[in-house]
């Protein structure tokens, strides 16, 4: 679209900011018409009782100076008062129905970029900090959306006014024409000059907005670290230090937009001197008449403002395609979609048998690799216990298997299908995993237990949570399941958290069952219990758990070390006679 052009305009979007990132993104803005429609309607409206004045001025003066007549005067000052209610009234709507309208495409796009989130993979979502993902949908995009239907209708309200100007001063004189257009060139450079200054301030805002609410969260969240060690002062002044860069930086976007609006005025208001003047020779030369004087100074002074709020309009164009790079540059780097069947052979239900293989698998987060080749076969209901030091790798040979992330060499089959042929829906519908971090939400209890299976009832809850070993400290809470569990699990014990997510997975019945050290935050008593109840009601299920008690090394059926990134089987029966 850009070649097209001509070299000047194509100059002068560049200087706008406006390029392939900018382009893609208005192409995807769906317009809601059915307000547009009635906005043109009241815009024009509106601004048709703009530049009617000046002609009803001229009118006004011509009359009482012919006439004579009081009856005519009264008849013109009614018209006057009608004028200005059509004009408040379609100022009124056309405001509405513009914020209506932005509301809708704000909405929109917000739903628009959640839904792309939630489409990517672990491994992509980790690259993004999550304050980074909030301050997108709650300040970029509404950086956008908000001011840009008020900046179209600024440039519809210009345009017409200019046009209407212009031909009206044209057409009388053309020479005067000319001399209210002069301005114009010298324009295009008074604002060229300030798109170079305000080059990247947009971006950079959103920015420090994100990392602000990156900052705040953490702190807010952690809380009791804060406090435990002393830092509030500390942590304050890193949230000032916050605050204070984005007030510098919006200060200097402001600087640079209040310098703009009286420089372009200054450049405008030079053809007005040099009117002032002909003008004047005009009459004097009686080319023409006093009254097409005071009508023409109307015009020339509507049309000075449109010229500077056209100056304003692509001012702020500048900074709105600033947001809009910023918003492109995080939404391409959210660019899978990990649910898409089209990548899969594999899309419908179907229930695994548990048989789980890795194959000369490797992986590692950065260069250093962490699993080395590594090869396996686990056999349907059979119990397998992963043991290693801290560190290792345990944690992230399970985030293979669940797809979090992806090898860089090697296979992994459940059932001996390979894992890259099946969609992670239909995979993880098959798998439970207790993470080693719990993550409990917001919700009351039993909400919390429901999530792994949407609808359960309140007995295969009461069931779930028996299994866990917590039913009984549930019921000891005057709300019982309904207890609300405060933010990341507040309000629970970590025993109490860890044994809730438990229960989430003896409700959810699933095959393959993995359990990331299941009883880190259990006491002696509960830890026997807990496996007890593990051994017996996932009898029938495959279970992978990373664990070093000897409760569960002596209940598994086979021992995996990870060691140097790689997996070795221990002999149980050696390792049992050691312990
Ligand atoms: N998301 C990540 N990005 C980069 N490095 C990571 C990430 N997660 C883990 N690591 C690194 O990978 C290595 C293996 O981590 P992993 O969590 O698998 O260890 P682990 O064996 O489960 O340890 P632990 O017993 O302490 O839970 C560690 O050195 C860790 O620092
Ligand atoms: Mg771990």
């Amino acid at each position: 679209m850009l070649k097209k052009v001509n070299p000047f305009w194509k100059k002068f979007l560049q200087d706008l900011g406006f390029d392939e990132d900018v382009k893609n993104f208005v192409k995807k803005i769906k317009p809601p018409w059915k307000y547009i429609w009635l906005i043109l309607f009241f815009t024009l409206l509106f601004n048709f009782t703009t530049v009617i004045q000046p002609l009803i001025l001229a009118k006004l003066f011509e009359l009482i100076n012919s006439e004579k007549s009081i009856w005519l005067l009264n008849l013109i000052v009614l018209g006057g008062i009608l004028l200005f209610l059509i004009r408040g009234v379609s100022q009124y709507f056309q405001g509405y129905l513009l914020a209506k309208a932005s509301q809708e495409v704000l909405t929109e796009k917000r739903k628009e970029f959640i839904e792309i989130v939630f489409k990517q993979p672990v491994y992509v979502l980790e690259r993004n900090h999550s304050g980074h993902l909030v301050s997108v949908v709650i300040s970029n995009i509404a950086a956008i959306v908000s001011d840009l239907p008020g900046l179209i209708i600024g440039y519809i309200n210009s345009i017409i006014t200019l046009i209407f100007s212009l031909s009206w001063i044209f057409y009388k004189d053309v020479t005067l024409g000319f001399m209210t257009i002069f301005t114009l060139p010298a324009l295009t450079f008074v604002l060229k000059h300030f798109f170079k200054k305000v080059e990247n301030i947009a971006e950079l805002i959103q920015q420090k907005i994100s990392h602000l609410i990156t900052g705040m969260n953490e702190v807010f969240r952690y809380m009791r670290v804060v406090k435990v060690f002393n830092r509030e002062e500390f942590e304050k002044q890193r949230v000032f230090k916050l605050i204070d860069e984005y007030k510098n930086l919006q200060l200097r976007l402001a600087r640079i937009s209040m310098l703009q609006k009286p420089a372009a005025e200054f450049v405008a208001s030079l053809s007005l001197i040099v009117i002032t003047w002909y003008s004047g020779y005009l009459v004097i030369k009686g080319v023409l008449k006093p009254f097409d004087v005071i009508a023409y100074w109307g015009y020339v002074a509507i049309s000075v403002s449109p010229i500077t709020n056209l100056s304003a309009s692509l001012f702020n164009t500048r900074v709105i395609f600033g947001y809009i790079k910023e918003f492109m540059k995080t939404l391409s780097s959210l660019n899978i979609n990990e649910f898409d069947n089209s990548l899969y052979e594999y899309n419908q239900d179907i229930v695994f048998r548990g048989k789980i293989t890795f194959d000369s698998v490797s992986f590692g987060y950065d260069e250093n690799k962490i699993l080395d080749k590594v090869s396996f076969t686990i056999y349907p209901g059979q119990k397998v216990a992963i043991i290693g030091k801290s560190g290792i790798g345990k944690s992230t040979l399970i985030s293979l298997l669940v797809k979090f992330y992806k090898p860089i060499e090697g296979k992994i089959y459940i059932d001996d299908i390979d894992i890259e042929k099946i969609n992670p829906n239909i995979l993880r519908k098959n798998i439970s995993i207790l993470t080693q971090e719990i993550y409990l939400f917001n919700d009351s209890i039993f909400k919390n237990i429901e999530y792994s299976k949407q609808g359960a009832s309140m007995d295969e809850i009461v069931e779930a949570c028996k299994k866990a070993e917590i039913h009984d400290e549930i019921m000891s809470k005057k709300e019982g399941y309904n207890y609300v569990v405060m933010e990341d699990g507040k309000g629970l014990s970590g025993g109490q958290r860890q044994r809730i997510a438990l229960a989430r997975l003896f409700l959810k019945d699933s095959p393959i069952v993995i359990l990331d050290e299941p009883t880190s935050a259990l006491d002696k008593i509960n830890t026997e219990k807990i496996v007890k109840s593990i051994f017996t009601y996932f009898k029938d299920k495959t279970v992978i758990i990373i664990s070093h008690t000897i409760d569960v090394i002596k209940e598994v059926d086979r021992v995996f070390t990870i060691q140097d990134g790689k997996i070795i089987e221990q002999d149980k029966s050696l390792l049992q006679s050691k312990s």
